[in-house]
């Protein structure tokens, strides 16, 4: 039976990403994301690669979007059995500072929503066949770091959350992973001016997309339980657990020039 990998932020950067280095391995795709004209083109370019694709063109923060997306995948019977829970937001600023609205819909998109799209995989999957999780946390879930608080924070929640999952599905032939990049070549950075200077900062640390989904998914095929994209990325997460709490949230501020 032919059998589908759920993409979601799949329009745009590593998500676009993944969606390349699935079809290459022949994973047939259901893309999910808003932009109904980005997804459109980029199921043209990967259907003449000789995999199915499917789209569905959905604002994840509207209520009930991931019963929806499954919805639909009952009714058109496509058979899941990856999905790689990658949509996520995130703004540069201080708390106080920004608006809570999207703050919360930080919040609901990074952690409610990606925590609804694992439980109905996991319940309207087969459960006789192998099936695999991906959830995109960040280098950022290591440590806190002030003026990204709640991506931050949003983060942690993920790499925690996915940690557990993995042990809890070890015996289940499910794999899950935590996939944790540091700054990627994508349009994250592009939205306010305040990201415009994070990633002028960390130009020299960036990595392509391409290279980040690649890692991912051959960690999510080996069911790494975390994987690192990157040395200094690495370098600097081990680094994170080693130092005393106050000098990693320090140390994070110092790295983004946030004055205490
Ligand atoms: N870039 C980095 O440096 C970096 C580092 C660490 C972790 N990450 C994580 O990697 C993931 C992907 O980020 P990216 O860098 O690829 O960012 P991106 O280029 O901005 O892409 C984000 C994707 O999420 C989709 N999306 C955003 N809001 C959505 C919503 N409300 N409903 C449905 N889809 C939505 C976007 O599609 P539409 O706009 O078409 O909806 C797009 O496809 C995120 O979880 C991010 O936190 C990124």
């Amino acid at each position: 039976m032919k059998t589908y990998t759920i993409i979601t932020g799949a329009s745009k950067g590593i998500g676009k990403a993944f969606a390349f280095e699935c079809a290459a391995k022949k994973m047939n795709l259901i893309l999910v994301a808003r932009s109904a004209e980005l997804l459109n083109k980029l199921a043209d370019e990967l259907t003449a690669t000789g995999v199915e694709v499917k789209t569905i063109a959905i604002d994840l923060l509207e209520a009930k979007a991931a019963d929806k997306i499954f919805d639909r995948i009952k009714s058109e019977q496509w058979n899941v059995n990856m999905l790689i829970n990658n949509a996520g937001i995130g703004d540069h600023g201080a708390f106080a500072k920004q608006s809570l609205q999207h703050q919360l819909n930080t919040m609901q998109l990074n952690m409610n929503v990606m925590v609804e799209m694992a439980y109905l995989f996991l319940h309207n999957s087969d459960k006789t066949q192998k099936r695999y999780i991906l959830n995109t946390a960040s280098t950022g879930a290591f440590q806190p770091v002030p003026n990204f608080s709640i991506y931050t924070a949003t983060k942690a929640f993920i790499l925690s959350f996915t940690e557990s999952l993995h042990f809890e599905m070890k015996q289940q032939l499910v794999h899950v992973t935590a996939l944790c990049p540091g700054g990627t070549e994508t349009e994250f950075f592009s939205g306010s001016e305040n990201m415009q200077k994070v990633v002028k900062k960390n130009q020299a640390y960036m990595m392509p997309a391409k290279d980040v989904a690649l890692q991912g998914l051959e960690g999510l095929l080996k069911n790494k339980t975390i994987i690192i994209p990157g040395l200094v990325n690495k370098v600097g997460a081990v680094a994170a657990q080693l130092m005393p709490r106050k000098m990693v949230v320090s140390t994070a501020a110092k790295f983004f020039d946030i004055k205490e």
